[in-house]
């Protein structure tokens, strides 16, 4: 079972709030308003979710919040590992940062999450950046209080990434970026060692929340108005296998589903391998659960498929879909592929775009691989070179969005119940929601629907999104 982190060191996590809560009131009088805080995320849904929780923290600390890094008291970067220019971006806005430090030398700037959980990248912050006063790793993130305290009150580095396997941490406070969706993590971690994958090293091993403290989140969440909830983990077909309940991922979906004033479940990330019959059947049958799938294929040949130790062959992984596609007509199916491991060959390549013909997936996530350090493939030699990669790359690209294109088209016509997000991104008279199955639809409607569930026609179909208008 999973270690908790005690309620204890969350008490005194909670002291250091209310010393910064002070000291902020203090400074609030000598400048006039509250001290501010600015965030980033660079990061998947986890490291979003967990910028939501240091977000809880400062609030709770008297802060308040602000985009304008020139503003900012305080900045933290909640960073991601997975590929390079993840990392190259947090490097790039920390120069940016220097020269603002320069001008204010109280500004505190802080560095957190996978990036941060490798050594070599901490030695260079403490190198190349030494205007960062804060760096804590992922197993290190809810004591952020008593980190932050010590960083603006005693005015040196303060670092944590002690590598421990994360004990979980309850009940840390929380400011959710959404009123009417919510991710809530079921467990943390990976134990799949994919050769090219950063993941288990900076996350750990994997660790399962309780359920009944999953399912406790969830009715509060409801009860605050929120109905959508996407249920969060590395592989979350691996939920269950390290508590003593006897329990899988299947089962605390069918709990979440019972939960009243739940209207939309979604659930990330699926490996295949894990991906079992009564998962599939779970998703059929219940009617909360989003007719969609994220099922990362990663690369259609069975040779890189095994040097990426994925567990799974071409043709098991077509198989899957199938049964998929059978059990749950109309399913939506996305993926992830990485272009260009080690030892992929062009006639490999061909394989991957043999799988999105045959799979035909509604949208892709598409990656150019990335050397990590400490990696088991990092120490192989590259087939192709830069320039063949990059064409492969836009070769699946161009064969995705025909197959996008096609599959969206599928949908003018039909009546799709949308909740509603917002103004549309690309069109300030539009607004924007999602339907069932996570499309995108843009309308013409009134801001006063905004959080609202309505029904559209769809109306026209693009590539990324769906056209719509109110029935
Ligand atoms: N646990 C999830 C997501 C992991 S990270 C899963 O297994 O599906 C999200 C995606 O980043 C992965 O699915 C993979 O496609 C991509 N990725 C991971 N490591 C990478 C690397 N070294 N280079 C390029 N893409 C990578
Ligand atoms: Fe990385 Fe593989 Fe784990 Fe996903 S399943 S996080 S790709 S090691
Ligand atoms: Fe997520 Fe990136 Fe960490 S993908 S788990 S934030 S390495």
């Amino acid at each position: 079972m999973a270690k908790l982190i005690t309620k204890e060191q969350i008490a005194e996590q909670q002291r250091f709030i209310m010393k910064l809560r002070e000291e902020n009131a203090r400074r609030a009088q000598e400048i006039g308003h509250a001290p501010l805080a600015l965030t980033e995320t660079y990061g998947c849904q986890q490291n979003e979710n967990d910028t939501e929780r240091i977000r809880g923290m400062l609030r709770d600390a008297g802060f308040e919040f602000t985009d304008d890094a020139n503003k900012a008291d305080v900045v933290i970067y909640n960073t991601c590992a997975v590929r390079e220019n993840a990392e190259q971006k947090v490097f790039g806005r920390l120069g940016i940062l220097k020269h603002i430090k320069e001008k204010r030398r109280d500004m505190i700037i802080g560095v957190c999450g996978c990036m941060v959980q490798q050594e070599h990248i901490t030695e260079k912050i403490k190198k190349v950046h030494d205007h960062v006063d804060l760096v804590f790793g992922t197993h290190a993130l809810y004591k952020m209080p008593s980190l932050l305290y010590k960083a603006m009150t005693e005015k040196k580095t303060v670092v944590d990434i002690a590598a421990s396997d994360g004990a979980i941490a309850e009940e840390l406070p929380i400011m959710r970026s959404d009123a009417n969706k919510a991710w809530v993590s079921v467990m943390y971690g990976c134990n799949n060692f994919c050769s090219y994958c950063i993941v288990p090293y900076v996350r750990g091993r994997e660790r399962s929340r309780e359920p009944k403290t999953i399912i406790a989140e969830v009715k509060e969440l409801v009860k605050s108005g929120c109905s959508e909830i996407s249920l969060l983990g590395q592989n979350v077909n691996s939920y269950g296998k390290d508590l003593e309940t006897d329990i899988d991922f299947a089962d605390l979906m069918r709990a979440v589903n019972d939960i009243d004033g739940v209207r939309r479940i979604r659930f990330m990330t699926s490996h295949p391998k894990d991906l079992s019959d009564k998962l599939i059947n779970t998703i059929a049958q219940c009617g909360k659960v989003c007719k969609q799938l994220h099922l990362p294929f990663q690369a259609g040949s069975d040779k890189v498929l095994r040097q990426m130790n994925r567990g799974y062959t071409k043709a098991e992984y077509l198989e899957k879909i199938e049964k998929v596609k059978k059990a749950v007509p109309n399913i939506s199916l996305s993926t992830d592929v990485i272009v260009g491991f080690p030892t992929e060959t062009n006639e490999d390549f061909e394989d991957t775009l043999d799988v999105l013909r045959k799979a035909e997936f509604d949208n892709i996530f598409s990656f150019i691989y990335s050397r990590r350090e400490g990696t088991p493939a990092a120490k192989l030699d590259f087939v192709l070179t830069e320039e063949e990669i990059h064409r492969n790359f836009n070769r699946l690209l161009d064969t995705q969005n025909e197959i996008s294109l096609k599959k969206n088209t599928e949908y003018v016509g039909r009546v799709e119940e949308i909740l509603v997000d917002g103004v549309s991104k690309n069109d300030e008279n539009m607004l924007s929601g999602r339907c069932d199955s996570s499309k995108i639809v843009n309308f013409k409607g009134d801001k006063s629907l905004i959080g609202k569930y309505i029904n559209v026609r769809i109306t026209e179909a693009h590539t990324w999104s769906l056209n719509g208008e109110i029935v």
